[in-house]
């Protein structure tokens, strides 16, 4: 435990799970004074909010439902943030296509609905949710952004040419604004895994077929092992945090040695 973080207040996207439930868990280890954790269930949210409760005491975790593949859904998230802790000071953006069947899968076989969901899911919704953020960062004198893509958006990967084409939207967008938000003092940076073991996300490419030969290929390539959500969070926490106050603007990626980017 530590007071690296105190009197922060940060936002967690689909942090129910997965990677952000790990970077939520490490931000409150560091001293967050609030987390407002999200995701689309109340029975996922109080149960994910116990777990981090008993590891973090001192944090105020609390669940804010918003569907993260919905841009203007996620105001409510900020609107929460205002209203109880006087704006935010960290985002941990992570986004989802309305559309999971659209998986890994050549692009012969993807049509508009795929097309769409990666757009509003990977692109739009990290959009919207630096609008809502940006003006409160403004207003407590700054702030740090982390949006969490994908590799997709440096490395081509056949079968993510929508997905990665989205993703590498997001990162420019977030390069882009890490320059016009830096004389605010709020910075902008990404973490863009390739696979994270203990996901949901790696159990769905592991069940489709095109999908699996690939990334077991890929799983093969990692020298250091796959990394899970334990070896990803304590980057996000450095990105979120004073230790990195003049980083930003950077795409760092967590990959166990697969392929560098
Ligand atoms: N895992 C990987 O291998 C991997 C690789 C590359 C990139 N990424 C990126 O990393 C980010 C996080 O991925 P992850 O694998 O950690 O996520 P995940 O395990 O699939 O989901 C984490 C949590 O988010 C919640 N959630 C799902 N859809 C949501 C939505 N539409 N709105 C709000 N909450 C939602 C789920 O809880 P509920 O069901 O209770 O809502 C779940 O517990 C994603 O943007 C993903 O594209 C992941």
């Amino acid at each position: 435990m530590s007071d690296l973080l105190s009197s922060k207040v940060a936002v967690v996207m689909m942090a129910t799970g997965g990677i952000n439930f790990e970077v939520a868990r490490q931000l409150g280890q560091v001293g967050a004074r609030a987390v407002i954790v999200n995701g689309r269930t109340e029975a996922s949210g109080a149960a994910a909010v116990a777990r981090l409760k008993e590891s973090a005491p001192a944090t105020d975790y609390l669940f804010v439902a918003a569907d993260a593949s919905d841009g203007p859904s996620q105001k409510v998230l900020f609107d929460v943030a205002q209203e109880r802790f006087g704006g935010v000071d960290i985002l941990v953006h992570a986004g989802r296509s309305p559309n999971p069947s659209g998986g890994v899968k050549p692009f012969t076989e993807l049509g508009p609905e795929t097309f769409e969901g990666a757009a509003r899911g990977y692109f739009l919704s990290l959009v919207y949710a630096c609008h809502y953020a940006v003006p409160q960062m403004m207003g407590r004198g700054g702030g740090a952004i982390l949006a969490v893509l994908s590799d997709a958006a440096k490395i081509p990967t056949p079968g993510e040419s929508v997905v990665g084409g989205a993703m590498a939207g997001a990162a420019m967008f977030i390069r882009t604004l890490a320059r016009e938000m830096a004389r605010h003092q709020i910075r902008a940076n990404a973490l863009t895994p390739s696979l994270v073991r203990d996901t949901q996300a790696y159990d769905n490419v592991m069940r489709q077929e095109f999908s699996r030969k690939i990334f077991e290929k890929a799983e093969r390539r990692a020298g250091l092992g796959l990394p899970g959500p334990e070896d990803l969070a304590p980057m996000a926490v450095f990105l979120c945090g004073p230790q990195s106050a003049h980083l930003t603007g950077q795409t760092i990626t967590i990959n166990g040695g697969l392929a560098v980017a």
